[in-house]
């Protein structure tokens, strides 16, 4: 979407869009319709891969993450999948879906820039499904919520910095905006399902939800995490970020993801929740780093 078609759609959404209850049919419409309706049909097959000077080449190459973030997209795609499998409601069995299909397509981007650029990939193993495709689902939403996060501002340190070139970071924009698009459902299906709960079920999924945040939290603070090379298929950021952050302060990377989550998120219905996690901690980070 461009600068000015997503002003005009905000503009017409603060303008017209009624409002609704959080657990109505229309909030549920509103957050599928994240996905659904705001849906890119790219092909990973027709990218155009930029030809990258030997410099872009060996740091594209030197980058320590590309198996964990195969691994990343590829064990989300299939928790997702196996929860749309799950669900009985149409619309959000289609919503998540598509989000599964997403994710899987995101780990063809990677692996056909890797081919493109000759960077070997370990040999990729099964999946598997879930036990519990729902524990799973609500994990991985909230470690997309973190992972997210950094990568909004990592990807555009990457950018202003010249780091790599210009037309291979646009290449991967709409990968980074599809999970802006992927969070957002999520939270928002977080409340509408809470909302749909009788008292008792609410607080037991409330409680699962918290159970999931913090286990998500905490995979990616372990530095056996990074130390793993993510084979938890947890995290990515972690394992790259020191290599993608050499020379930036905690507090630079924080303040450029807060702005950048900001930015992201404006073009979507603004009657949605947003992820607030992040942002709240990153908040109360900024109160305590030294400037
Ligand atoms: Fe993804
Ligand atoms: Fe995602």
């Amino acid at each position: 979407m461009t600068d000015l078609s997503a002003a005009l759609a905000r503009a017409t959404a603060h303008t017209t869009l009624p409002p609704f209850r959080f657990g109505s049919e229309a909030h549920k419409r509103a957050f599928c319709g994240v996905l659904i309706d705001i849906f890119d049909p790219y092909k990973p097959a027709i990218l155009a891969w930029p030809k990258l000077s030997i410099d872009a080449q060996n740091r594209l190459t030197s980058l320590p993450f590309w198996d964990v973030a195969i691994e990343t997209e590829g064990y989300a795609s299939s928790r997702m999948q196996a929860m749309a499998d799950q669900q009985t409601d149409p619309l959000i069995k289609q919503a998540i879906g598509l989000n599964a299909f997403e994710e899987g397509r995101h780990k063809l981007v990677i692996r056909n820039m890797l081919r493109c650029y000759g960077i070997p990939l370990a040999e990729e193993r099964p999946y598997g499904a879930p036990r519990d495709p729902q524990w799973a689902f609500i994990r991985t939403g909230y470690g997309e919520c973190f992972d997210s996060f950094f990568a909004f501002g990592l990807f555009k340190m990457a950018k202003d910095s010249g780091y790599f070139p210009a037309e291979l970071v646009d290449v991967f924009e709409p990968v980074v905006q599809e999970e802006a698009r992927h969070i957002m459902f999520f939270v928002n299906w977080v409340a509408w399902l809470a909302a749909n709960k009788k008292f008792l079920p609410r607080i037991f999924f409330r409680m699962r939800c918290f159970a999931a945040l913090v286990s998500a939290a905490f995979g990616r603070l372990s530095l056996a995490g990074a130390a793993d090379k993510g084979k938890s298929g947890d995290n990515f950021v972690v394992a790259g970020g020191e290599t993608l952050t050499v020379g930036l302060t905690p507090r630079k990377l924080l303040e450029v993801a807060l702005a950048e989550d900001t930015r992201r998120m404006e073009h979507y219905d603004p009657r949605l929740l947003r992820p607030r996690v992040m942002p709240i901690l990153a908040r109360l980070a900024l109160r305590v780093l030294p400037a």
